[in-house]
């Protein structure tokens, strides 16, 4: 337990709470031009903070903006939760616990359906009821070897602009483009963020580039390109999102066209993403890495249930949650509806693990064979995969 208290800070305290931030991840301060230009987004949204109750100096802070998640058949409100640090001599006494708890309070208070965050390392937030929602990988394209396969979609057009333009016109276009569970919506706040990230990139050249199909446009990437010496250089994709199949083989049919380029790579991308198909030698793509991506907290977990869509038939899903009790219960989940019921129990688990099936990252009845969730009835395990079953894997691709 914690004598710990969590407060909303207030804006004269949002700066502080950054630097306080910054050191525990190691990152220099800010100048007060990087701090100028961050302000406005960093004042955004809701930060907690804990301070020393002997010295009242802030010792730790946790920020969440609002945003809002794709899921299977719909959207839900989703506190994007990040700049979570406590002081490092004041770490393992309870601070981030009560951070957690004033934080999820607060989302559940305000009807903030679910939670996300990336976490610095995977042992920390399941405690909190997050579990892994979304995976994605990275990988890297030889150039040399990558030729898209003749049938590969053709048609539309890519325009490099400047970078205002192609963040104002991918800003319009996005909502089209994040349809895949686990997608975020994108306020303007976050391309601010965006602009901020590569204003701070060291290296490279940045470069930004829309896809215009039939119905407008319907793709964009932005990438650096670092060229430390003469010789082949690699190209860094920042970010691509796509609204057709056709925006996605005509960006990577430009990026491949690039002179001078040797490599390129892609981080957090879809574990499914089909760039292997488009081309001749499939093994011109290798994945560098998997990881877990987005962490989901449902906070509201008859709401989170209810937005959601299911295949197949009906079941009865046991639900624990200790941070937020009200959670706790049996509910029938199915096609045609959730409610809440007394019938026992088809399938049994915690909501960290409700939230790993939630958008289809992992199926229940992986979850059922490692111990993480318990069938308690004939083939639960397999209905259950049917029932959460989504046709893409989930993935965000959206930092925060
Ligand atoms: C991670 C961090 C926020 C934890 O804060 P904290 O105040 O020490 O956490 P708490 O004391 O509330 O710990 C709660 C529980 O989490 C565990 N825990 C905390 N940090 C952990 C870590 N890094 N790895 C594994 N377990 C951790 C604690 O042991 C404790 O376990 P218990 O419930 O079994 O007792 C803090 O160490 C930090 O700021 N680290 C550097 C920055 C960072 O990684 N931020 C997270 C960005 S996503």
């Amino acid at each position: 337990m914690t004598d710990h208290h969590a407060r909303i800070l207030g804006d004269d305290e949002q700066r502080g709470a950054v630097e306080l931030f910054r050191s525990a991840l190691h990152a220099p301060p800010l100048t007060d031009e990087e701090w100028a230009s961050a302000r406005d987004v960093e004042c955004a949204g809701r930060r907690h903070g804990v301070t020393d109750g002997d010295t009242g100096a802030l010792i730790g802070t946790a920020w969440a903006w609002d945003t809002a998640l794709t899921v299977p058949g719909g959207g839900v409100p989703l506190g994007a939760v990040t700049e979570v640090g406590v002081r490092a001599d004041r770490t393992r006494r309870g601070v981030l616990s009560e951070l957690m708890r004033a934080q999820l309070t607060d989302m559940a208070e305000r009807g903030v359906v679910t939670a996300g965050l990336h976490a610095s390392e995977a042992t920390i937030y399941g405690r909190f009821g997050y579990g892994v929602g979304a995976l994605a990988r990275d990988y890297t394209v030889e150039t040399s070897r990558a030729q898209l396969r003749p049938e590969a979609p053709a048609g539309g057009r890519v325009e490099i602009r400047d970078l205002e333009t192609v963040i104002d016109l991918a800003s319009q276009a996005y909502p089209a483009m994040a349809t895949r569970p686990g997608m975020l919506a994108r306020p303007a706040e976050w391309w601010g963020m965006l602009r901020a990230h590569l204003a701070r990139r060291a290296e490279g050249r940045v470069t930004a580039v829309t896809h215009e199909g039939k119905d407008g446009i319907d793709g964009f990437a932005v990438y650096s390109v670092d060229r430390p010496k003469p010789g082949s250089a690699t190209l860094k994709l920042v970010d691509l999102h796509t609204a057709t199949i056709d925006a996605f083989a005509g960006l990577w049919r430009y990026l491949l066209s690039v002179d001078l380029i040797g490599e390129i790579t892609a981080t957090n991308r879809p574990v499914d993403e089909p760039l292997e198909l488009l081309l001749a030698d499939p093994r011109a793509v290798s994945t560098t890495a998997r990881f877990d991506d987005l962490w989901l907290r449902l906070v509201d977990v008859p709401e989170a249930l209810a937005v959601r869509a299911y295949q197949g038939d009906p079941l009865t899903v046991e639900v624990t949650d200790r941070l937020l009790p009200a959670n706790t219960g049996s509910y029938l989940v199915g096609p045609d509806g959730v409610e809440r019921t007394d019938r026992a129990p088809d399938l049994r688990l915690d909501v960290a693990a409700l939230a790993m099936i939630h958008l289809g990252a992992w199926r229940p009845s992986q979850l059922v064979d490692t111990g993480r969730a318990q069938a308690l009835t004939t083939r639960a395990a397999s209905r259950a995969d049917r029932l959460f079953s989504t046709p893409t894997a989930p993935w965000c691709g959206t930092f925060f």
